[in-house]
């Protein structure tokens, strides 16, 4: 009790504070996603996550060294498929000379020792913009699973790292993990999205990828925001299914998900700071309201607190330069 104890003594200095310190971010935390598109010397401004671009095939060889050179080391591939190519069962998504593949074996040759991640869920290849198969209206669950897991195949044989199912489909981690077994990609690890929320946050991406759903919402698959516990289940599932990383998605808003699913699992955590809350801070600072950088660093490291192992974001490239 005061004065015997006066908390302000270890905040006296930068150093007592650093030492004291109990959190800190560093660019081996940090992954980048990046949006692909077909076409040469493409680089399209995505409007409402400004520093973001649709990059062509070859520009990639320039920005994966300036990923690399700013010390980090894995990145999130996301693929914009012509409208002409989308269809209900995402057929192209198997095509083993299709942009996602193409864009893995890219990465690779350039940067062999990046960790390369790739987005597995059918929203950028549908017609009706669903992570799933459609039928009356109703997105399947099992023909859908069929689908990712081949899918998943598809990036292993591409090459990727990891496959990150996006799609939140009931036992899609062990169909996925089962065909990459079978296939003796014992070594391909999977990034569950395990506990990825229904929200409004994703807006930016899906303008990104022209990938918005054609009708209704993503809610019959996509948790609901008011859930705790299901967050909880949903992850031990995902572990049990084979996960190697899990997810909670989006981050800000629900870092008391990733709080209370550290308490409870011990594979690392990944925390996706998604299109949405880069947008916010974007136009806060234009508008001259937030200080861009500060703001970002405290986010960044507000997951960190929170219990996140690793932080998929927009601003790790902002981030990492600020750290060097
Ligand atoms: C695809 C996918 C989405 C995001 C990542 N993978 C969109 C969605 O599920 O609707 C969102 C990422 C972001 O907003 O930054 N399923």
């Amino acid at each position: 009790m005061y004065p015997n104890q006066r908390n302000r003594r270890l905040r006296q200095s930068p150093a007592l504070r650093q030492l004291v310190s109990e959190n800190q971010l560093t660019v081996n935390d940090l992954m980048l996603p990046v949006f692909v598109k077909e076409g040469t010397q493409v680089k399209e401004p995505i409007p409402s996550m400004p520093g973001c671009y649709r990059l062509s095939l070859d520009w990639l060889g320039e920005e994966l060294k300036a990923i690399a050179d700013l010390g980090i080391h894995a990145v999130l591939l996301f693929v914009k498929v012509d409208e002409a190519l989308k269809d209900n069962n995402g057929t192209e998504a198997l095509n083993p000379e299709g942009l996602m593949q193409r864009a893995v074996r890219t990465v690779k040759a350039i940067a062999p020792q990046m960790v390369v991640m790739t987005d597995v869920a059918l929203d950028p290849y549908s017609s009706f913009g669903h992570d799933g198969i459609v039928e009356n209206n109703v997105i399947l669950n099992d023909p859908t699973v069929e689908v990712l897991s081949q899918m998943a195949l598809s990036h292993a044989q591409a090459g990727a790292d990891f496959v990150a199912p996006s799609d939140m489909m009931d036992g899609r981690i062990q169909k996925i993990r089962s065909v990459l077994e079978a296939a003796q990609y014992f070594h391909t690890g999977i990034m569950s999205y395990s506990a990825k929320y229904a929200s409004a946050f994703y807006g930016p991406f899906r303008e990104a990828l022209d990938s918005a759903p054609g009708f209704g919402d993503k809610r019959s698959y996509h948790m609901d925001p008011a859930n705790r516990l299901e967050a909880i289940t949903e992850t031990l599932r995902d572990i049990e299914e084979g996960a190697d990383l899990v997810m909670v998605k989006p981050g800000l808003a629900y870092l008391d998900i990733i709080r209370e699913i550290r308490d409870k699992v011990e594979v690392p955590i990944a925390a996706y700071q998604v299109s949405g809350e880069y947008a916010m801070l974007k136009a806060a600072a234009e508008k001259g309201w937030l200080e861009h950088d500060a703001v970002m660093m405290e986010q960044l490291l507000a997951f960190k607190r929170a219990g996140a192992n690793l932080i998929a974001t927009y601003h790790a490239k902002e981030a990492a330069q600020l750290l060097s």
